[in-house]
């Protein structure tokens, strides 16, 4: 994969912040933004509607192959995910979606089947990479990655407060333990897991705010593209 199109990749746990901050950083430049966890996220989805149980590993991997998605953005800024052509957005980002995603995404051939749709998201001007393996797998050639971290405590709390302002009555023993099974699933998978690439920059984001790591990230970006101003 030689492209001389910019790349910054943001990996890290679930419910870290990435997401917020890969869509910030991806506002702030001006570029593409990919949510890979959307396409595992998708493919489960996908599954639960063409029946097809995610135990059988060689027809997740076909549907992941066909998978009909699409990404639009939305008039608020918001990144929609549509799936045969009906908005799956809210439907994807639930607790359950995030499980069967993680499930999903622990099947090789699965993780091979995306790979080249994840790499067809770098078009010009550039592009901001949100997932996993970003850094390792997908663009391992990214001249800037970030990996972030917290702890697990924090992200639940982060998550629990999230779903209440959302209306969603949740228990956080509930949601710790969720958070702590999909991070064991993540990082201990035999293809791709969960780790940082040996040269990304590690933020702990567990006592700080998200403008706090925002910031960070920006004083690194304008570091290795001194010729970006903000969009
Ligand atoms: O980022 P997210 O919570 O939407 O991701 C959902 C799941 O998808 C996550 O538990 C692990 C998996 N995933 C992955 O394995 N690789 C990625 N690049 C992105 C997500």
């Amino acid at each position: 994969m030689a492209s001389s199109l910019p790349v910054i990749t943001v990996d890290g746990p679930s419910g870290v912040g990435k997401g917020t901050v890969a869509y910030q950083l991806a506002a702030a430049l001006g570029w593409h933004l990919l949510d890979s966890g959307a396409l595992y996220r998708v493919t489960a989805y996908a599954c639960n509607q063409q029946n097809v149980a995610l135990e059988d590993h060689d027809n997740v991997a076909a549907v992941a192959r066909s998978l009909e998605v699409e990404f639009k953005g939305a008039d608020s800024g918001e990144v929609l995910v549509f799936y045969r052509g009906e908005d799956a957005s809210s439907a994807i980002r639930t607790e359950e979606g995030g499980r069967g995603a993680s499930t999903v995404a622990a099947i090789p051939a699965v993780r091979a089947a995306l790979l080249q749709r994840q790499r067809d998201f770098l078009v010009a001007p550039g592009l901001v990479a949100d997932g996993r393996d970003m850094g390792t797998s997908v663009f391992p050639n990214a001249p800037l990655k970030f990996f972030l971290v917290a702890s697990a405590e924090e992200r639940a709390e982060r998550r629990y407060r999230q779903l209440l302002e959302k209306g969603e009555s949740v228990s956080l023993p509930r949601l710790l333990g969720d958070i702590q099974e999909r991070d064991e699933r993540d990082r201990s998978r035999s293809v791709s897991p969960l780790v940082a690439a040996d040269d990304a920059i590690v933020i702990d984001s567990t006592k700080q705010s998200i403008d706090a790591v925002f910031a960070m990230i920006m004083r690194d970006v304008h570091k290795v593209f001194p010729e970006l101003q903000p969009a």
